[in-house]
């Protein structure tokens, strides 16, 4: 069987999407590509060979039903855009991460899908990255002994960055549940990334049902993560009888009383893109297997997901509420927002500010935007030079 994909939302993230698509080719048609900008539905109809655009959902749906669709809009849309598209008739939905603004609203993408029958996979795709893959097959073997602490580490945003190594370290160690979150944030200036309030820092410590603890850190530490083959996602994880420093491309193992030994990672090829490219593709690729009936769990389930998402909020609700959080959550809706509402924050930089505001295509001059193009820079680039109406 051929799957029919439609893709909402056609900017960035859509092309390492579109990257997993093309990689399961013999069983993925993509349909369809949803954007409220034309110039941006005409560019991605032009690089993809796609026939069909649309400006809203509902013309999408009028026109036809896929199977599945990938949204890959902003934060906030997740939630309404899933449980909307959850009852329209498809088998699947690859939702872009962070899952969304809050463990209420995550609950009720979880209801929405369940009730209609519908996978719905969120895309926590570095959990496919040869390094990762990797480092869980050294934890399973015991290399290192039984699992005691984890050290994260992660910028701007911990919606944005952290989601990947939180998400991704709990694969490593085994998905276990968490028993409690204690949290510290800091605010002093009034900060967006991509239009949700976000934090200048934070970190939280936080503890699983079976005794690991994690500590991360989000904001606190600058660390290079530009030249090739650093990670900008770090993960250390500590045993019994060793370290893994752990990468998407390799791992570092400290254990056998010789220093540090590299092992590196099974990439395919010499060069692999974390976020496009293959990752994506072995996403899709274990999803065909789901739908196929094959195996009856996703790596990236919206199960899985949330359990990340409640320690995110938790390290925010535990800064608000100056305690621990204990699991499972209770608070439904996003504690940094009602932290700033109850004017819990000292700002000293009152005027807002977002850090992926350049990406909003709602003001941009088409014409300027189609020369820069010409000239092949890249897309955010582009955004940050492009004319604004
Ligand atoms: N998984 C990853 O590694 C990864 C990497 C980058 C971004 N992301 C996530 O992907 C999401 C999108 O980020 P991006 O960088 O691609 O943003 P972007 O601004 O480049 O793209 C978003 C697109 O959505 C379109 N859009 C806006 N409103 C819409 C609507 N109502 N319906 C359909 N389309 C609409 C915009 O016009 C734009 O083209 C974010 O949530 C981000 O966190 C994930």
């Amino acid at each position: 069987m051929i799957y029919k994909v439609a893709v909402v939302g056609a900017g960035s993230i859509s092309k390492a999407h579109m990257n997993g698509y093309n990689l399961n080719k013999d069983r993925i048609q993509v349909v369809g590509v949803v954007d409220p900008y034309k110039i941006a539905q005409d560019e991605f109809k032009e690089e993809y060979s796609v026939k069909n655009s649309y400006s809203s959902i509902d013309d999408l749906f009028k026109d036809c039903i896929p199977d599945i669709v990938s949204i890959c809009t902003w934060h906030s849309l997740h939630h309404v855009q899933t449980i909307d598209i959850a009852k329209r008739g498809v088998k699947a939905i690859i939702c872009e991460k962070p899952m969304a603004i809050g463990s209420g609203a995550a609950q009720e993408m979880l209801d929405a899908c369940k009730k209609n029958d519908v996978e719905l996979i969120i895309s926590h795709q570095r959990r496919f990255t040869p390094g990762w893959e990797k480092a869980k097959e050294i934890v399973d073997s015991e290399l290192i002994g039984k699992i005691q602490f984890v050290e994260l580490k992660a910028l701007e945003g911990l919606l944005n960055w952290a989601t990947h190594n939180i998400d991704g370290s709990r694969y490593i160690i085994g998905d276990p549940e968490t028993k409690w979150v204690l949290g510290a944030v800091e605010r002093t200036t009034n900060k967006y990334e991509r239009n949700t309030i976000i934090e200048d820092a934070c970190m939280g410590l936080f503890e699983y049902t079976n005794g690991i603890q994690t500590f991360v850190q989000s904001d606190l530490n600058q660390y290079d993560y530009t030249s090739k083959w650093k990670t900008n996602h770090p993960i250390v994880i500590r045993g019994e009888k060793g370290v893994l420093d752990i990468t998407e491309y390799e791992i570092k193992m400290l254990g056998d009383g010789k220093g540090w030994k590299t092992i590196p990672a099974d990439i395919p090829k010499e060069e692999i893109d974390p976020i496009g490219g293959e990752t994506n593709g072995k996403l899709v690729k274990e999803l065909i297997e789901l739908l196929d009936g094959k195996i009856s769990n996703h790596r990236c389930s919206g199960d899985n997901a949330k359990k990340t998402l409640d320690i995110m909020m938790s390290i925010y609700q535990s800064a608000r509420t100056n305690e621990r959080v204990n699991f499972p959550v209770t608070e439904k809706e996003y504690p940094l927002e009602l932290m700033a509402n109850e004017e819990k924050f000292n700002l000293k930089v009152k005027e807002k500010y977002d850090i992926r505001g350049f990406l909003d295509r709602s003001n941009v001059d088409e014409d300027d935007y189609l020369k820069l193009k010409k000239q092949g820079i890249p897309h955010h680039l582009l955004m940050q030079k492009v004319k604004r109406k």
